[in-house]
């Protein structure tokens, strides 16, 4: 019993220290950009995560996969399918800064054969 108690201790201990993933808190820019997220309601389209709308890609990771200016074309523009925005070049900046805080989070991989060709997300119920 004492084993286990010492066991559970030490893990613990380990855990605490060495196992903290936390991202670091949003800066300025990110915090600006989170608001801009809200106000525009991108959520309603897109996912953290896989969890949001499902009209759009899952945008945890894009901008480590697609990289500044893929982002800021499409956000900037919209495309045929996602509605330009016309936000502001300062606006535009800070939703590419929240983006990026978010993608150091962690990672959220979406198959391919989860996507279908329309774009949109092919949800299974298994
Ligand atoms: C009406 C639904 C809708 C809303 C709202 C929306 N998007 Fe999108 N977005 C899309 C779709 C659909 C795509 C895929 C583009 C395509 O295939 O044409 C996309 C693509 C993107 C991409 C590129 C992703 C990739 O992996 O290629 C980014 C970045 C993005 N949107 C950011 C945003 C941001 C930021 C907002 C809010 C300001 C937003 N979107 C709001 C529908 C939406």
């Amino acid at each position: 019993m004492l084993l286990t108690f010492l066991f559970f201790g030490c893990y613990s201990g380990i855990v605490y220290l060495f196992c903290d993933n936390k991202p670091d808190a949003p800066d300025a820019a990110a915090q600006r950009g989170w608001k801009v997220w809200q106000e525009k309601n991108c959520q309603s389209c897109h996912q953290f995560y896989g969890l949001g709308g499902y009209m759009g890609p899952d945008l945890t990771n894009v901008a480590s996969q697609k990289g500044t200016s893929y982002m800021r074309g499409i956000i900037e523009h919209g495309t045929g399918k996602m509605p330009d925005f016309h936000l502001s070049n300062n606006e535009v900046n800070d939703v590419i800064a929240f983006l990026s805080w978010v993608d150091k989070s962690g990672k959220s991989q979406v198959a391919d054969s989860s996507v279908h060709w329309t774009g949109t997300y092919i949800i299974s119920h298994k």
